[in-house]
């Protein structure tokens, strides 16, 4: 495994749980994976650091969790020494490595999303800003850990973060719940996952900054009936024969994030891994083991068949003290030992605490047979763990328990 995050985390403790596996190795990782899996230093973006990592520990499957190392192209480093790995190659990565890329393909699979202009001049940030109007959505086009894109009514603001982008897509605002839709795929056949729904803004009430995502749940009871097989034929498939096509095969996990408009679902964004913190709650739910899926999804064949529990599961992250602008650090941690508290940047100091080591800090999940089950176990669990001074969101699944979300 490589990567440091939560996503990270949950990925281990399912490959962990798995019996086919009979060693577990995460690199760089944190003070959660540390407890499941051999821990090693590595630079996650020096593919040859990490195929050689993979080579002494005679691995049978990398996977690569987080987008950098993919967009980097670390896939193909590994891959070239002989060694299986779940995740795209760079190519592929660019789905999540430029959003003017991705609405190139959008484009050319005739996969619904919002209309867009790729600017990267001032003049044509103007042109594009007036064209689409308020809520303004500005994105950075290269990777920005979740915080590239500005949505806002502020024009002023929209133009001064635009400028500050190398290149920018100025899109249409897309209005309706989200929804976050995990496709494994291994180039040629699409496998989805539950559909989960993420909070990306840092505040109850979806107030203030976008973040990485400040928690999620899954299933979603307000989904109509077929959503998930009409998502799978009308964005997954395609865009999965569109890469094909483009003699760049996409295997390994295409994330995607929808809005739920009036006009229909259209495609935010995607991605070429798993979603944090949605992996939480998709993976906390799902009862087959996990390397094989993985390991079909990195060398093709028949796919498997999924197994689901029959319960809802429900994720709060807590984020530390300043994030999701420059996160304090070093704090102690308390109970995040315990089974559904998920790392993403503690660190075990010399003296064997856990620390915070990153602006989200740990998630802490919970699961039950309804949503307002899971969401009352993970909020006592979270009540069970101090960061000082950390932060989180009070109405994770709220509006969904309440029954307030109508498409
Ligand atoms: P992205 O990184 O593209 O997923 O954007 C981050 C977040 O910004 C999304 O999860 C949405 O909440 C919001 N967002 C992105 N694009 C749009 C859009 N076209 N309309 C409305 N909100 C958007
Ligand atoms: N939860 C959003 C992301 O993983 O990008």
């Amino acid at each position: 495994m490589i990567g440091s995050g939560a996503r990270e985390h949950a990925l281990c403790l399912s490959l962990a749980a798995d019996p086919s596996v009979t060693a577990l190795m995460c690199a760089p990782g944190n003070a959660g994976t540390a407890a499941v899996a051999e821990q090693r230093g590595v630079d996650q973006l020096d593919g040859a650091a990490v195929a050689a990592l993979a080579q002494e520990f005679d691995a049978g499957l990398v996977v690569i969790g987080p987008e950098a190392p993919l967009v980097a192209g670390v896939a193909d480093a590994v891959r070239a020494v002989g060694i299986a790995v779940f995740g795209p190659s760079g190519a592929a990565a660019q789905l999540e490595g430029s959003k003017a890329f991705a609405k190139d393909v959008m484009a050319a699979a005739g996969v619904p999303t919002a209309a867009a202009r790729v600017c990267t001049t001032t003049a044509e940030i103007e042109a594009a800003l007036d064209e689409f109007g308020a809520p303004y959505v500005v994105k950075d086009d290269g990777l920005a850990a979740g915080k590239g894109v500005v949505v806002t009514d502020d024009r002023a603001e929209a133009l001064a973060h635009a400028q500050a982008c190398d290149r920018v897509v100025i899109e249409e605002f897309l209005d309706g719940p989200e929804v976050s839709l995990f496709c494994l795929t291994d180039g040629v056949a699409v496998l989805p996952l539950l559909a989960a729904q993420d909070f990306k803004r840092v505040g109850d009430d979806d107030a203030g900054p976008n973040t990485g995502g400040m928690g999620a749940y899954a299933p979603l009871p307000w989904l109509p009936a077929g959503f998930v097989e009409e998502i799978v034929a009308t964005v997954a498939v395609p865009t999965v024969e569109e890469m094909a096509r483009r003699g760049t095969p996409f295997a390994g996990l295409l994330y995607i994030g929808l809005a739920v408009t009036s006009r229909g679902p259209r495609v935010v964004e995607f991605n070429a891994r798993f979603g944090d913190p949605e992996t939480q709650v998709v993976l906390a739910l799902l009862d087959t083991p996990l390397a094989s899926v993985l390991h079909w999804s990195a060398v093709g064949g028949v796919p498997p068949v999924l197994h689901w529990r029959d319960a809802s599961a429900v994720t709060v992250v807590r984020a530390a003290a300043g994030y999701p602008g420059t996160p304090r650090s070093g704090d102690v941690i308390t109970g995040s030992d315990q089974h559904g508290v998920i790392h993403a940047g503690t660190r075990l100091r010399d003296d064997g605490a856990v620390v915070s080591s990153g602006g989200r800090v740990l998630s802490v999940t919970g699961t039950g047979p309804t949503l307002a089950a899971a969401r009352d176990a993970a909020y006592a669990l979270a009540a069970t763990v101090d960061l000082p001074g950390g932060h989180q969101r009070s109405d994770i699944a709220l509006r969904a328990v309440q029954g307030q979300i109508v498409i």
